[in-house]
C-alpha cells in the first residue's frame, strides 16, 4: 500500500495548491488597502471544480498570518469563512455569520478577552437564534439583528485593535441562496451600515458559479457595484504539472518508495484535465493508483481514467452524467455534442459542427432541437441558429474521451 496525495473530493492542501498567483495577489492588495482602512470587496465567479474554496481556504489562512503573503507585508485578521446552501433565509445568513464570528472569537484568545463583551454578546445571540427559529420567522426584525452584527464587528475592532486588523468575511457558494435571502441587500445593508458607523476595517470576499452576480444584482441592483470582481480561469499547462509534481513529492515524504512520473504522463495528465483542478487531482488519483513499478507511465493515465471505477466515469457521476447519458437516448445526438466540444463553450452554427462530423442535415436539427428543450445546450440570444455547451467543464469531459480515442457512450 502507498499513500495518494491526490484529492478528487476535497480542498486543496496548501502543499498541493499551486497557481492562482494572480488572484491572491488581487486579494492580497485588498486585505492591505483594509487594514488601513480603505476596504476593497472581492467576488470571484467561477464553475465548479475550479477551486473556489480552495482558494478561499489560502485566503483565510494568510489573512490569518498562518500563511506568509507573496509581498512583503503581513496581516492579521480576524477570519469569518460560511459556507451558503439553498435553503438558507436571510435571517438564516446572518445567523450562520453570526456562528462562525463566535467560532473565530474562541480560536483567538487575546481578542476574546479583550472583547468579552462581544463574546457574551454572540453567546446570547445562540439563544436568541433558537428562540426566534421556534417562533414565526416573519415577526423577526432581521435587519435588528444586522445592526447588532454590526454593532459588534466596530466593537471588536475597537477593543483589540492590537491584536488585529481587521474583519474578513468569507462567503462561499454564495451563488445558492434562493431570491428570498436576498443576499444581494444583505451585503449592500451590511457595507452601509460599516461605512456609517465609520467601521472600516472589514472586508467581504464572495465566491460562486457564474450568474452569482447577476443574482446578486436581481435582489439589489447596485450590490454588485461594492465589489471588485475577477472570473477564475483554468490552471495553465505549466501549473498543472506542478500540482502533479507537487503531489509526487507530498507521497515520495510519506511513502518509503519513491514514485517518479514519465514525461509524457504528465503531459497526458494535464492535457486531460485542461486546467480544471478538479478533473486534474481525479486523473492523478487514479493514474497513482494503477502504476504498480513506482513510475507513473501513459499507460497508467489511460487505464486510471477508464474503467467502471476510472476517473472520467466518477466525474461523471458528479457532474455529467445526467446530462450526458440519462437525458440522451441518442448516440447521434451525443456526436453532435461531442463536435461542439471541440469548441469549448463558444457559439457554434450547423455549418461549424457539419465541418466536425459527417451528420444528415435532418438529423442534425433534430439533434439541435432536442439538446436545446432539454437545457443540455444553451441557444445564443442575440444569433439564432448558434448553440453552445453550458460550460468549458463540460466540453472538457467529452473531450478527454476522444483524447484516448474512446467511444464516450460506451459506458
Ligand atoms: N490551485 C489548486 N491547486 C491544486 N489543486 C487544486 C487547486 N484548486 C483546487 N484544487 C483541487 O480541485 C478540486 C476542486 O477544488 P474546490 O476548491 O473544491 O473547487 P470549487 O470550490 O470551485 O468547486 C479539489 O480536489 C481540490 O483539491
Ligand atoms: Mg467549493
Amino acid at each position: 500500500m502507498r499513500y495518494n496525495p491526490f484529492r478528487p473530493n476535497s480542498i486543496a492542501s496548501s502543499a498541493l495548491f499551486q497557481g492562482r498567483k494572480e488572484e491572491m495577489m488581487f486579494i492580497e492588495q485588498s486585505l492591505f488597502q483594509t487594514k488601513n482602512g480603505n476596504p476593497q470587496h472581492f467576488l470571484i465567479e467561477g464553475e465548479r471544480g475550479l477551486g473556489k474554496s480552495s482558494l478561499f481556504l489560502m485566503v483565510e489562512n494568510q489573512a490569518t498570518g498562518q500563511i506568509p503573503l507573496q509581498s512583503s507585508e503581513k496581516v492579521n485578521f480576524l477570519v469569518i469563512n460560511i459556507e451558503l446552501d439553498s435553503t438558507q433565509t436571510f435571517f438564516e445568513i446572518l445567523k450562520s455569520i453570526a456562528a462562525d464570528f463566535k467560532r473565530a472569537l474562541a480560536e483567538r484568545d487575546k481578542i476574546k478577552k479583550l472583547a468579552s463583551g462581544v463574546w457574551d454578546f454572540l453567546s446570547n445571540w445562540e439563544i436568541l437564534g433558537v428562540r426566534y427559529h421556534r417562533i414565526d420567522e416573519n415577526l423577526v426584525q432581521p435587519y435588528e439583528i444586522l445592526n447588532a452584527l454590526v454593532v459588534n464587528f466596530e466593537k471588536v475592532i475597537r477593543l483589540a485593535e492590537k491584536e488585529m486588523d481587521g474583519i474578513l468575511i468569507l462567503i462561499d457558494e454564495a451563488d445558492r441562496p434562493g431570491e428570498k435571502a436576498s443576499l444581494g441587500e444583505l451585503v449592500k445593508l451590511l457595507t452601509e451600515k460599516l461605512t456609517k458607523r465609520g467601521c472600516d476595517q472589514v472586508v467581504i470576499g464572495m465566491t460562486g458559479q457564474p450568474g452569482l452576480i447577476s443574482k446578486l444584482r436581481a435582489s439589489h441592483e447596485s450590490s454588485t457595484r461594492i465589489f471588485s470582481s475577477l472570473t477564475l480561469k483554468p490552471l495553465s499547462d505549466e501549473e498543472n504539472r506542478e500540482v502533479v509534481l507537487s503531489g509526487l513529492e507530498e507521497a515520495n515524504k510519506v511513502n518509503k518508495e519513491q514514485t517518479f512520473i514519465d514525461k509524457d504522463a504528465l503531459e497526458l495528465l494535464s492535457q486531460l484535465s485542461e486546467g480544471y483542478p478538479h478533473f486534474l487531482q481525479e486523473f492523478a488519483f487514479k493514474a497513482f493508483e494503477q502504476d504498480v513499478n513506482n513510475r507513473i507511465c501513459i499507460e497508467d493515465v489511460k487505464n486510471g481514467a477508464f474503467g467502471p471505477f476510472g476517473a472520467l466515469k466518477q466525474l461523471g457521476n458528479k457532474y455529467f452524467n445526467d446530462l450526458y447519458f440519462t437525458q440522451i437516448g441518442s448516440d447521434e445526438y451525443r456526436r453532435v455534442l461531442q463536435a461542439m466540444a471541440r469548441f469549448s463553450d463558444s457559439w457554434v452554427n450547423r455549418e461549424m459542427i457539419k465541418n466536425e462530423i459527417s451528420i444528415k442535415e435532418t438529423t442534425l436539427n433534430n439533434a439541435l432541437q432536442a439538446l436545446k428543450t432539454r437545457g443540455i445546450i444553451v441557444p445564443n440570444p442575440a444569433q439564432p441558429g448558434e448553440f453552445r455547451l453550458p460550460t468549458k467543464s463540460f466540453a472538457a469531459w467529452i473531450k478527454a474521451f476522444y483524447m484516448l480515442k474512446e467511444d464516450p457512450f460506451i459506458s
